[in-house]
């Protein structure tokens, strides 16, 4: 089997920025699932389809077509059917109800196949919720990787930020206690820490510190 290094925790850890560039140190292949979520739920906000089972939602999850592109140097996009939604999954709607829609053990079970399939003859690093506890059990390598709540609206106020969008500390510490909130509690796969993961509190960590903590860690077990 191939590696898989398996990265959760909750939002704005530093999961997803640890976990891309984990990846391009390593050469292996980058898995985004949060943007995988996100990517259907703007699918169903698309056709009006409200987060509970339907006939409407099956089908949209029969024939969901996502892609990530890994062309060029630059940040991954992400293509529902072909188009561009890279921006649109970001958005304060999706970040909305997202948690609702990936509560759906319908949509979990047709992403967390895709997923596997996506990883099929890859070394990769996978990052979301339930990779270490569901996605890929038998990952060699595990993270949970946490941080201070006002840390991680701090992170995400600097992020929209540097995009040009003002942002509330307050109601970003609420925004994303809300979400761990429904996360944590949902009941299909919600997010814990795998048994045999190892858990990185990056409060207090850099970037590069955080990167270096887990590559260290992957090589001394590759090894
Ligand atoms: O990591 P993120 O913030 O982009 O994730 C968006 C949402 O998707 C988050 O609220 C929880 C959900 N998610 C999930 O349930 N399981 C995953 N493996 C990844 C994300």
């Amino acid at each position: 089997m191939k590696d898989v290094v398996a990265i959760d925790g909750p939002s704005a850890s530093g999961k997803s920025t640890t976990a891309r560039m984990v990846a391009r140190e390593l050469g292996y292949l980058h898995l985004d699932t949060g943007a995988m979520y996100r990517a259907v739920t703007v699918a169903c906000l698309r056709q009006n389809l409200p987060p509970q089972p339907s006939p409407q939602l099956d089908l949209l999850l029969d024939e969901l077509d996502i892609q990530f592109d890994r062309e060029g140097s630059g940040d991954q996009r992400v293509l529902l059917a072909g188009e561009d939604v890279s921006g649109q999954i970001r958005s304060p709607e999706v970040n909305a109800v997202v948690s609702s829609y990936s509560a759906l053990p319908q949509v979990r079970k047709r992403l967390v196949k895709l997923q596997q399939q996506a990883a099929e003859g890859n070394n990769v690093v996978c990052e979301g919720r339930d990779i270490g506890t569901r996605v890929f059990p038998d990952a060699r390598h595990k993270f949970f990787i946490v941080a201070d709540l006002k840390v991680r609206a701090e992170r995400r106020r600097d992020e929209l930020e540097a995009a040009g969008t003002a942002a509330d500390l307050e109601e970003l510490m609420a925004e994303l206690a809300r979400r761990d909130k429904a996360d944590t509690i949902r009941e299909h796969s919600p997010l814990v820490k795998a048994e045999d993961a190892i858990e990185l509190d990056t409060s207090n960590l850099t970037i590069e510190m955080q990167v270096e903590r887990v590559i260290a860690h992957v090589k001394g077990r590759s090894a």
